[in-house]
């Protein structure tokens, strides 16, 4: 909702749609760092201990902590952008800092404590995991080094070195959405997909070497310093044939993963299905964007970055993570309304009435109808207020579709514990 109406404010304010207006640095890192990092941090908590038997060290403190610094950082940086007052980078350094050091640390123990009890078949997943997780760490470094440059906490004074740091926001924004987003989605999607749309299993092919192959360009693309994109008709042709190969990846996986959620053994879409092919659709569209950087570098420009970014982030990242919600969010609270009641109880809602099919579609035509109008605004920016306005409606949404189920919940373990208190104590053992 905040980046819906900063991009409003944005629009209003007539001044350029172009990556380094701060409104739209603080817009990128509402939605990556706010909606993108807490649900996907969020979600890996609750995921690897369910799929790989691993569990984070603990997961209470953990997630408070993490929550509390990751949204005041967040909030931070985006007004750091905006004010231009380097006090909020030097806070949002501190509190990020401390949230993203803490859930890798929490993990990474959790990953080398449960190392010997790690389920079968589990590998796949483990390996994209944890190249996401080593991305992440790459991102953030970058992040708040550059952050702390802008509050002041160093410099780099006159130094030659100084000449390679205006292309730092490439290589961060490059292992930020190629690196981290993409690899946790291809790791988390080689279970979820086939589990909860119904769909054939990814090819060991493709599972053994898409997200290796992925991290290694990025280092080939880091080192041969291939990732200055503003300047990328200087890329030499191994640097452009890395990052054209990158795109490829991504293209294939996008397609595959069409095809998988086209053929699935279950004919009717559901709402997650087709958040799924909104975010396939993006991917496939971005890396194509991608291969015609590297093939016609004279082609990039301000429009071609912000319509990369805008299929990158809201299209494929943002798609992604909302569709999984509406498995995630009903699931937990089943789960956990499952857990209060020692005995099957009728009243206790299934998965399926926590968020209704029609509130999460009409979530979805929203949110689609968002997308369709910032990659418009790449070429059309007078369209921008109209998007602003169509991310808003979905934010709001999807906020109410979630609150209800929670007030649902909340609902059903009162009425759990009032029957509890009903009966005569040896039926309350479970
Ligand atoms: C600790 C967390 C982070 C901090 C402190 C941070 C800080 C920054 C800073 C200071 C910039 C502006 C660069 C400049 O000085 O011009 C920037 C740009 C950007 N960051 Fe982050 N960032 C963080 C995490 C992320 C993550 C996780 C992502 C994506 C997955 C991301 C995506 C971006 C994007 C898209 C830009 C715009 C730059 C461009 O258009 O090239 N950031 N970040």
């Amino acid at each position: 909702m905040l980046a819906a109406l900063t991009l409003g404010w944005q629009a209003w304010s007539g001044t350029p749609y172009i990556r380094w207006n701060p409104a739209i640095l603080a817009v990128a890192h509402f939605l990556t760092l706010g909606v993108l990092a807490s649900a996907m941090l969020g979600a890996m908590m609750q995921i690897l201990p369910v799929a790989t038997h691993i569990h984070v060290l603990r997961p209470r403190i953990t997630s408070a902590v993490v929550h509390a610094c990751l949204t005041l950082g967040t909030l931070s940086l985006a007004i750091g952008f905006i004010s231009v007052k380097a006090v909020f980078h030097t806070a949002a350094v501190v509190l990020l800092a401390a949230a993203f050091l803490l859930f890798l640390a929490a993990v990474a123990g959790g990953l080398w404590r449960d190392r010997r009890q790690r389920s079968p078949g589990s590998a796949e997943i483990l390996v994209a995991v944890r190249l996401a997780l080593a991305a992440l760490a790459t991102t953030i470094a970058l992040g708040l080094f550059m952050a702390g440059l802008r509050g002041g906490v160093w410099s780099v004074g006159a130094t030659p070195a100084g000449a390679w740091l205006h292309g730092l926001p490439d290589l961060h924004v490059l292992w930020g959405l190629a690196g981290w987003v993409g690899l946790l989605v291809i790791g988390i999607s080689y279970q979820v997909i086939p589990i909860f749309q119904a769909t054939e299993i990814y090819p060991k092919r493709i599972t053994d070497i898409l997200a290796p192959l992925v991290f290694l360009l990025l280092v080939v693309l880091t080192l041969s310093g291939a990732w200055q994109l503003s300047n990328s008709h200087a890329a030499t042709l191994p640097q452009r044939l890395a990052g054209a190969a990158l795109a490829l990846c991504y293209l294939v996986y996008g397609l595959f993963t069409a095809w998988l959620l086209l053929t699935r053994k279950r004919p009717s879409p559901e709402p997650t299905t087709w958040f799924w092919h909104a975010a396939m659709a993006s991917l496939v569209l971005a890396a194509l964007v991608g291969l015609t950087r590297s093939g016609w570098p004279a082609l990039a420009g301000h429009t071609q970055e912000m319509l990369l970014g805008t299929l990158l982030i809201p299209g494929f990242a943002v798609s992604a993570v909302n569709g999984m919600l509406y498995k995630i969010v009903p699931f937990l609270l089943w789960h956990n309304a499952q857990r209060r009641a020692p005995m099957a109880l009728p009243f206790i809602p299934k998965v399926r009435q926590f968020i209704s099919e029609p509130d999460a579609m009409r979530q979805f035509a929203a949110h689609l109808c968002a997308l369709a109008l910032l990659a418009a605004a790449c070429f059309m920016p007078v369209l921008l207020l109209p998007a602003a306005l169509a991310l808003a409606a979905s934010a709001g949404l999807l906020a109410w579709n979630i609150l209800r189920a929670l007030m649902l919940y909340t609902r059903t373990c009162r009425r759990i514990q009032e029957t509890l208190a009903a009966l005569p104590e040896q039926a309350r053992q479970p």
